[in-house]
């Protein structure tokens, strides 16, 4: 369980209800989340839908997804894309891409997702070499030491004008102690650096609350 102030998590129940109604595909994909290796883990409906409009704003057809986890997010890709849209979607479980597969399926988006197995730098990797891409949004939502390492793989499937936005970048406020030795809060900081960096990347990032807790995004844009 998170630990969630009750008043943040009634704004995001609010908003929820007046703003993002979940179909049944969309809410037994979120609840099926605690059947996955990591219960509870799922973007909130809220977020779910900023990154369907997010994706829609930046005229994202290709999406790039690390971490699938039970597909929730995905559904909210997969539709934001539309018809002749596709998502691509790196999971390490495959138990985890069962239930997801099963929640695409019902969410009648199955036929645009692919779901590929292990972990998420080969995957990235074996895409690369074989020339997929470019992607016009990515969604970094694995492993969250292995941030650097997939917003690296980034680069090399996406074009100028891409959009990245990468889940988790606060835990509870973590993220501020460079002597953390929470491998996670550790990721974070390194992306954070190597953007910081990389002049091809514009980037900001944003601290929430709700139902997930205190935590936050990173959104970039690719600009050359
Ligand atoms: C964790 C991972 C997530 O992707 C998330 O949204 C929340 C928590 C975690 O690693 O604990
Ligand atoms: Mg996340």
């Amino acid at each position: 369980m998170y630990q969630s102030d009750e008043a943040w998590r009634e704004v995001d129940a609010y908003f929820a209800g007046a703003l993002v109604p979940e179909d049944r595909a969309l809410r037994e994909a979120r609840e099926s989340g605690g059947l996955t290796t990591m219960p509870q883990a799922e973007v909130a409906p809220n977020q779910g839908k900023l990154l369907a409009m997010l994706c829609r704003i930046a005229g994202a057809v290709r999406v790039l997804e690390f971490g699938t986890l039970a597909g929730y997010s995905t559904i909210w890709l997969a539709r934001a894309v539309g018809d002749g849209g596709h998502v691509t979607s790196l999971e390490l479980e495959e138990r985890n891409a069962a239930i997801a597969r099963e929640n695409l399926e019902r969410a009648g988006v199955a036929d645009r997702v692919d779901i590929l197995v292990g972990p998420a730098a080969d995957s990235a990797r074996r895409l690369a070499e074989d020339g997929r891409g470019p992607y016009d949004f990515v969604f970094i939502d694995a492993d969250k030491p292995g941030n650097p390492a997939y917003l690296k793989a980034s680069l090399e499937l996406t074009r100028p004008g891409s959009v990245i936005v990468i889940d988790n970048v606060v835990r509870n406020g973590a993220v501020t102690d460079p002597d953390s030795p929470d491998e996670r809060v550790q990721g974070v900081r390194r992306v954070l650096a190597d953007i910081a960096h990389d002049a091809r990347l514009e980037a900001t990032a944003l601290q929430t609350v709700g139902s997930k807790g205190w935590d936050g995004f990173v959104v970039i844009r690719r600009s050359r």
